[in-house]
């Protein structure tokens, strides 16, 4: 890789942490001060996950990762009604702590691993998991991290397990950079490009309807190895 590539990378990962620590462990952190849409996006989220259940080969309800999990909103409220064991995923030490508190003990119980690590460093166990769930974390990572990091989850599945990815959608065909969260806004085919890449095919995709007015698309997409 070209020296000046792995700097720029290394400052686009280093701001996002900054960032990051700056945010309250809460709701609103977690959503950029848009914490009451936190309902109706786990409503969808869960119809979703029924709508998977019900085809052909349905991912298991064993295991599960929480992909960028923050204070652990999506395990509480979704993944822990579902799955029986779970890990979560965060580079922010300060949520990981906080989602012990947020999370309780019942479903602190089911929880295997708080694994405090970036996604671009982070190497699922072969064939754990059933469900890989990331949403609105993968704008933090740069394409060939996104495509990398998909290919390490293709070991980490099990038969017939998904990645589930929720993110936002640019409103055009070109890339959206965020300065101050370090992040981008990927169009549409770019995540089918690098679904591709990373030898996915999309098995089951769904918009998010209801969000308020202003906010960005957001699609659910449930992505399977292609062999
Ligand atoms: C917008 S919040 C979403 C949190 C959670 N997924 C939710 O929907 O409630 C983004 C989260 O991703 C985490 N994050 C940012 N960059 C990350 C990276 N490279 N690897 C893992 N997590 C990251 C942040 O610390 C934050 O907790």
């Amino acid at each position: 890789m070209e020296v000046e590539q792995t700097i720029q990378e290394e400052e686009f990962y280093k701001k996002a942490v900054l960032y990051w620590s700056e945010i309250p462990p809460t709701i609103d952190g977690m959503l950029g001060g848009f914490g009451h849409i936190s309902q109706i996006d786990i409503r969808s989220s869960k119809q979703f996950l029924r709508l998977l259940s019900q085809s052909k080969h349905p991912p298991g309800k064993i295991t599960v990762a929480d992909c960028g999990a923050g204070i652990g909103r999506i395990s509480k409220h979704l993944l822990s009604h579902i799955f029986e064991r779970l890990d979560l995923i965060e580079q922010n030490h300060v949520f990981l702590e906080q989602a012990k508190e947020y999370l309780g003990p019942t479903i602190c119980n089911k929880i295997d691993n708080f694994y405090n690590v970036g996604l671009q460093d982070f190497y699922p166990e072969e064939g754990r998991y059933d469900v890989i769930w990331c949403q609105w974390v993968l704008g933090h990572l740069t394409d060939v991290d996104f495509v990398k990091f998909l290919e390490r989850c293709k070991l980490g599945l099990k038969k017939d397990g998904v990645v589930i990815i929720k993110e936002n959608i640019a409103s055009s065909r070109n890339v959206e950079t965020d300065e101050k969260d370090s992040s981008v806004t990927r169009p549409y085919y770019l995540y089918n490009e690098l679904f591709q890449k990373a030898n996915f095919h999309c098995w089951k995709k769904i918009k998010q309807n209801n969000f308020p007015k202003g906010l960005y698309t957001v699609y659910m997409f449930a992505i399977r190895p292609q062999d």
